[in-house]
């Protein structure tokens, strides 16, 4: 495997992603679950942030202690299924500034086609995390990477719960400066695109759609 991805191999992850995959998991579940784990995938993701000393007062004294430095990350959803990972991260940080990449996947060609996009300002004063349930073909998430780059995105990182090796293979060689974070990566693609075992489609499932 790629030296630039990080399985996030937490027992309560792969509990979690177990159920996800499970057919018979309801959609409310799978929202649920898809909230949990995506706050315990923003841990990892978020670790290497950089910290700053600042100057608290507690209740008995004063002392340095370290605060989030810098600007305001910015977290990128792609449109639509990117928003069920988003909601937790931002439960981890509230303070990230938030930005939309609406690309949907051309089911003949499978190649990405853009029809939102709306990003925070200075992207390239901040760390930019890219969210999107499944790394599949990778051709979206490199085009949305190509985009954040073209608007000056520079320390970006991309979260996902699932990847296929061909999705890894391909963002590597696209982006090889952009870390891969995700739960589990599965065998391989079928013909339409879909990661096997996987779980079938991210969006339909959590938002009861097929
Ligand atoms: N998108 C999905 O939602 N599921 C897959 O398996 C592949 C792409």
């Amino acid at each position: 495997m790629s030296d630039n991805v990080t399985i996030v191999d937490h027992p309560l992850v792969q509990h979690k992603l177990t159920v996800m995959r499970d057919l018979a998991t309801s959609t409310a579940s799978f929202r649920r679950l898809l909230r949990e784990i995506s706050m315990l995938l923003a841990y990892e993701v978020s670790r290497d942030l950089p910290l700053v000393e600042t100057t608290v007062e507690t209740p008995l004294m004063e002392m340095e202690s370290p605060v989030l430095a810098g600007k305001k990350p910015a977290l990128i959803s792609i449109l639509r299924a990117g928003n069920g990972l988003l909601d937790g991260v931002l439960e981890l940080i509230p303070s990230a500034r938030v930005g939309f990449v609406g690309l949907y996947r051309d089911e003949a060609t499978l190649e990405p086609v853009e029809y939102y996009f709306k990003v925070p300002s200075e992207l390239g004063a901040r760390r930019v995390i890219v969210v999107d349930p499944m790394l599949a073909t990778g051709n979206t998430s490199a085009a949305a990477i190509d985009k954040l780059k073209a608007a000056g995105a520079r320390d970006i990182r991309f979260l996902c719960l699932l990847a296929a090796p061909e999705g890894v293979a391909r963002m590597s060689e696209a982006h090889p400066d952009v870390p891969i974070f995700t739960a589990a990566v599965d065998e391989k693609l079928n013909d339409k695109g879909y990661i096997l075992p996987g779980l079938g489609d991210a969006g339909d499932r959590m938002y009861g759609t097929q």
